[in-house]
């Protein structure tokens, strides 16, 4: 059948439950489309990078990779990671190649609250909840500069230096994404995460550029709270919360957070985008290969499905994610979940149930 619009999608499923989730994301997405009467249809190109990849031929992704995947409209992406190899080749070599290399500078990681699922906040019973964590994804604590030295002199006698980068460029064109996103939203307002009290060079000037873009968004209320405290806050005052813009490092561990608040790391959706477009953006679930129960039907789609709803709306869909993200909350309000949110579905039956709310 010919669509009136159809979209190159690279699909890396990778390791693990990565695996397991895109494939269910990809069946949730094509019967969506097949459910367009012809007017959009995706054309999947699927890699298999990832650990294994790398096991046979010693890198993580094919050498010509990012060439490849620049032509696309988007990639799917599952998760990376795998016993017996570590954890930095692995990431480095094909999650962080891509975000770098395709400056997918902001990482979107919404904290949604679905209804059905108990949350372990007694908060969140009676309280509205929703905020959205902007993560600066190209830079900060994750720039990957630094060394190891001096292991000659035997053991006990290494030192290592990991540097964090922070240029006004890097903090202020995310500090703007957050304000603009701000903008869209009920509650309009901008809470900076920092650690200023301890790092007294690179967080400074995040908060001295949060100051000065703040300055350009009248309209939109501002805080600017240590990690710390967001911490905190996460927990005990979240209804206080819209969009949360912080570091990548602070903003890699409050996004999971958030996701365990709404009830399970396996629901927690992503985008990492390049917002001018000049490369394609990455959609994932917030977790990882989880290989405590991959390979057993056990992986919450839910993650993975909601990054595809993402993914929507970056192509310029945003009905179609819309109906999506309605399907996520038929789902789970009728109380087919996962053995992580409490019940006993398997992945293809939560797949199922999805696909059978998209066209009701
Ligand atoms: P993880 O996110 O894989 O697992 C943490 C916990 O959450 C585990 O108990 C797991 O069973 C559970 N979980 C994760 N996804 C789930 C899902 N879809 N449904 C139900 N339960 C789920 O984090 P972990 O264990 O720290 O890391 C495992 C591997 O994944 C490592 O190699 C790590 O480097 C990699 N990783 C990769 C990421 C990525 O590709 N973006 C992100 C985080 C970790
Ligand atoms: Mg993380």
């Amino acid at each position: 059948m010919s669509a009136a619009r159809r979209f190159r999608i690279a699909a890396i499923p990778a390791d693990g439950v990565g695996r397991e989730v895109v494939a269910a994301g990809r069946e949730v997405l094509d019967a969506l489309a097949a459910g367009s009467g012809g007017a959009f249809a995706f054309d999947w190109q699927e890699f298999g990078w990832g650990c294994e990849y790398y096991a046979r031929t010693g890198r993580m992704m094919a050498d010509d990779g990012l060439t490849v995947l620049k032509e696309f409209d988007a990639i799917y992406f599952g998760a990376v990671g795998w016993p017996g190899v570590p954890d930095h080749i692995s990431l480095w070599g094909l999650r962080l190649a891509i975000c770098q290399n395709f400056d997918q500078w902001a990482n979107v990681r919404p904290v949604r609250f679905l209804p059905g699922v108990q949350s372990p906040l007694r908060k969140a019973d009676d309280t509205e909840l929703d905020w959205v964590v902007v993560r600066e994804n190209s830079e900060g604590e994750y720039a990957g500069l630094g060394g190891r030295n001096l292991s000659a002199r035997g053991p006990g006698s290494e030192v290592a230096v990991q540097s964090a980068l922070f240029t006004e460029a890097g903090c202020e064109r995310i500090m703007r994404f957050a304000f603009d996103l701000a903008r869209t939203r009920t509650r309009r307002k901008v809470s900076s995460v920092t650690k200023s009290n301890a790092q007294q060079y690179g967080m400074v000037l995040w908060d001295d550029v949060f100051r000065r873009v703040a300055r350009d968004y009248p309209d939109v209320e501002t805080e600017s709270v240590l990690v710390d405290a967001m911490s905190a806050k996460f927990v005990l005052r979240p209804e206080d919360l819209s969009v949360v813009v912080a570091s990548n490092l602070h903003a890699d561990i409050l996004s999971d957070l958030g996701s365990a608040l709404a009830g399970s790391l396996g629901l927690a959706a992503s985008a990492n985008l390049n917002p001018e477009r000049r490369f394609p953006s990455m959609f994932e679930p917030v977790h990882g290969s989880a290989p405590d129960i991959a390979g057993q039907g056990l992986a919450n789609p839910i993650g993975a499905v909601g990054s595809a709803a993402m993914m929507l709306d970056h192509l310029g869909l945003p009905e179609q994610a819309a109906r999506l993200h309605a399907a996520i909350e038929a789902t789970t309000a009728a109380g087919i979940l996962t053995r992580d949110l409490g019940g006993a579905a398997s992945t293809e039956d939560v797949t199922k149930a999805l696909i059978g709310a998209l066209n009701p």
